[in-house]
């Protein structure tokens, strides 16, 4: 577990446990939502994916939250896993080891406080400590007012694009950080 103080808070980071899940829902839907509608599929399979990786079966994704108290409810999420094949072309080269980065999701009470920048950093840590060499990632055009800066400062400019990824006719940035 590793601890860090922002102003007068106590902030802790760990894996996630089963018991996040359902605490990370209204998190979920608030940011899986396009009109006031939640996107009940994509809650439920993010979820149904975070179950997964704290299972007992072989599986690749490695999920991590903030919490404000060591033991406290996540204030936020974020992961990495298995490249997506659609962004095997992006590597830098055809044989470097990639991960994907997922979930990046901070409760609207927390963002701008830093978590942020302390999660995606641990991702970054755990990946080249599980051997990859780089991580990879591309973000709904949802989300270009709320994270594409933050995705810029964390890892530089963006390397290239990516065409129907999200959905039809979506053109969305892909980020790639050497780790
Ligand atoms: C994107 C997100 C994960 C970033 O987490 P955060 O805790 O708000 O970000 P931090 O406070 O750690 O910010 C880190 C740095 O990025 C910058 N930054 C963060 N969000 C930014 C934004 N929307 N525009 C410009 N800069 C931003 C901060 O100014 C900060 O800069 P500094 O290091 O120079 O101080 C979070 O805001 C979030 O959950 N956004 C809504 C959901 C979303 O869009 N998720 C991405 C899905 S792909």
């Amino acid at each position: 577990m590793t601890y860090f103080r922002k102003e007068e808070k106590l902030f802790s980071v760990d894996d996630l446990k089963e018991e996040d899940i359902e605490l990370l829902d209204p998190t979920l839907r608030w940011w899986m939502s396009e009109q006031g509608q939640v996107r009940e599929e994509e809650v439920r399979g993010t979820k149904e994916r975070m179950r997964t990786s704290i299972g007992g079966d072989a599986h690749d994704d490695v999920y991590i939250v903030a919490r404000e108290r060591a033991g406290g409810p996540p204030a936020g999420v974020m992961g990495f896993g298995s490249l997506d094949a659609h962004f095997s072309p992006y590597r830098s080269a055809a044989d470097a080891k990639a991960v994907g980065l997922l979930t990046a999701f901070i409760s609207p009470d927390y963002r701008g406080q830093g978590l942020g920048k302390v999660l995606i950093t641990e991702v970054f840590h755990k990946a080249r400590t599980a051997g990859c060499k780089e991580i990879i990632w591309s973000s709904n055009p949802r989300y270009r007012e709320t994270a594409w800066q933050f995705y810029t400062a964390m890892a530089g400019n963006h390397i290239g694009t990516i065409d129907d990824f999200f959905f039809p006719g979506s053109l969305s940035l892909v980020w790639r950080k050497s780790l």
